[in-house]
């Protein structure tokens, strides 16, 4: 493998961002097996290249989108289709996942009958302005202690509100499909979904007794990416997910998800470059032509810790890992065990870096950030 990714760094420079696609449609086939009941909606923020949106069209997949530019991303596959068929593809296939939607975006897909999530009344008001064909998705609030990303302070309504959250949309002639939550990304705590479908079981089965006929129970993302050896597998959360789904919801309910870091992040390896060399209070400093401004954007957004790999051998030390740009925030981590003897032109290889990391890149003190290549 090392041989290969020298090779490909030679070919076509560095800092070079790899992107594995028959692992993209691995990930995918593994999440559907796993969970047959579930339909899954990919989720665009944790990599929105253009390829992967294809691989995973191709593949049967529906897609969770923050933005109308993610939309519009989706879209690209769906213009030549015929107005019927697109507009079924819309309807069915895509969720406008972010609770806070613009006004503007709102305008512009209310001619889709769009699926949209809403956890609180001022989203309802504007939805009810603005988008009133809209199908609503109630977001609630659930535990997610543990997560590498948490949620829940920034999204979600708490279950007391949920009754009158459901019959306020329902008074203003708003639709209520279903429920949905997020136990926070990368969640290697299981208990989280355990909690948050018996809290969403709970609203659900409230909302049915007083006639409202929900139908969709949207689980969201959260399923853990195996970057250690201490991460639980996934396929035994599928286990759990599919008994409480069977004991907590009736047969005749959808239940989707919304995977991102699941379906992309073991997709990419990234192969960077050492620029510089320095010895700071005794601990070496290896300089990168990539950083925390560019691909390790992760390591500030994500809450991600990078893995390093050299290519050469030697004696490994405690070394520093920093980015090329003027700030010292730009660091990537300040211990990393790396022989002491690479040299400027040395590269490294950072592997499962496929989920938020080209997504939030910036060209921050003009650097372009890594080239993307394809393996098809
Ligand atoms: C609403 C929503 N759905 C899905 C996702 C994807 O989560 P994950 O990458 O943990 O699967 C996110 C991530 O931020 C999100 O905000």
């Amino acid at each position: 493998m090392k041989k290969r990714l020298l090779a490909l760094a030679e070919r076509h420079g560095t800092p070079l961002f790899i992107l594995d696609h028959p692992k993209i449609r691995k990930n995918y086939r593994i999440f559907k097996k796993s969970l047959p009941r579930v339909q899954c909606y990919y989720a665009v923020k944790a990599n929105s290249n253009q390829e992967i949106i294809k691989t995973l069209f191709e593949s049967g997949s529906s897609f969770d989108v923050a933005s109308y530019n993610e939309f519009m991303q989706v879209y690209e596959y769906l213009k030549h289709f015929e107005e019927k068929e697109k507009d079924f593809f819309i309807w069915d296939k895509i969720i406008f996942s972010n609770t806070i939607k613009d006004p503007e975006t709102l305008r512009k897909i209310k001619r889709y009958k769009p699926l949209v999530t809403y956890d609180n009344v001022d989203e309802l008001k504007k939805i009810s302005q603005h988008c009133e064909t809209a199908g609503l998705v109630l977001r609630l609030k659930v535990p997610d202690t543990g997560s590498q990303v948490e949620m829940s302070s920034k999204f979600g309504a708490e279950p007391g509100e949920a009754d009158s959250l459901i019959r306020k949309a329902f008074d203003m002639g708003l639709v209520v499909e279903g429920l949905s939550f997020h136990v926070g990304s990368q969640c290697t705590n299981f208990d989280n979904y355990t909690a948050a479908l018996a809290i969403t079981s709970e609203v659900f089965h409230e909302a049915r007794k007083k006639g409202y006929s929900l139908k969709i129970v949207d689980i969201g993302g959260g399923f853990p990416v195996p970057y250690d050896k201490q991460v639980p597998r996934f396929e035994k959360l599928a286990q759990l997910i599919n008994a409480e789904c069977q004991r907590l919801f009736p047969e005749d309910i959808e239940i989707i998800a919304e995977p991102g870091r699941f379906i992309v992040a073991t997709a990419a390896t990234l192969i960077s470059a050492i620029i510089g060399k320095a010895r700071r209070d005794g601990k070496i400093f290896y300089y990168l032509n990539d950083g925390v401004y560019q691909t390790f954007s992760g390591v500030v957004y994500d809450h991600w810790i990078p893995n390093f790999h050299s290519f050469g051998r030697g004696k490994n030390e405690v070394c520093a890992v920093v980015g090329p740009t003027c700030d010292s925030f730009d660091k990537v981590s300040l211990s990393v065990e790396l022989p002491g003897n690479l040299g400027i032109g040395d590269c490294l290889y950072t592997e499962n870096i496929g989920a938020y990391s080209i997504a939030s890149s910036t060209k921050f003190n003009g650097f372009d950030g890594a080239r993307v290549i394809h393996i098809y």
